[in-house]
């Protein structure tokens, strides 16, 4: 499949945009400073915190955002489980993601919940992160995927 150019100025702070690469739904999210000030504190909650699994990032992306820049998460929208797409669930604490939620994504499949860096929490049926996806900057808001 082709690579794909997306303009990143377009994704609204705190809000999500799906697009396709090589038929697999592909996510950018532009975090706001809220969201990943509170990223840290899901670490101890987190299987893989330091994301050690290296199929499932660009070396690149081996870091505590997972990403490039910041406010910009890069993933591949595809349960790591059995293949659902999760939903986008930013909201702090929504009653029936209990306390402990710092806001990302939750498989409805059968319960598996990751972090807004695509972290999977201890517990849940996904054993592994969320995927990166191969991506580069090809200017300040030009990302190419793929
Ligand atoms: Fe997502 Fe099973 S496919 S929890």
């Amino acid at each position: 499949g082709a690579p794909v150019e997306v303009d990143v100025s377009q994704v609204e702070p705190g809000q999500l945009i799906r697009v396709e690469w090589r038929g697999k739904p592909i996510w950018i999210t532009h975090r706001t400073p809220q969201m990943l000030e509170l990223l840290p504190e899901n670490r101890p909650r987190l299987s893989d915190p330091d994301s050690t699994v290296v199929s499932q990032q660009p070396a690149y992306c081996q870091n505590e955002t997972r990403s490039i820049k910041p406010e910009y998460s890069i993933l591949i929208g595809i349960c790591t489980h059995l293949g659902c797409s999760p939903s986008y669930r930013p909201e702090l604490a929504p009653p029936d993601l209990g306390s402990e939620w710092r806001g990302g994504y939750f498989c409805v499949c059968h319960g598996s919940r990751f972090d807004l860096a695509g972290r999977v929490w201890r517990n849940v049926p996904a054993p592994i992160n969320l995927a990166v996806p191969p991506h580069k900057y090809l200017s300040e808001t030009l990302v190419l995927i793929g």
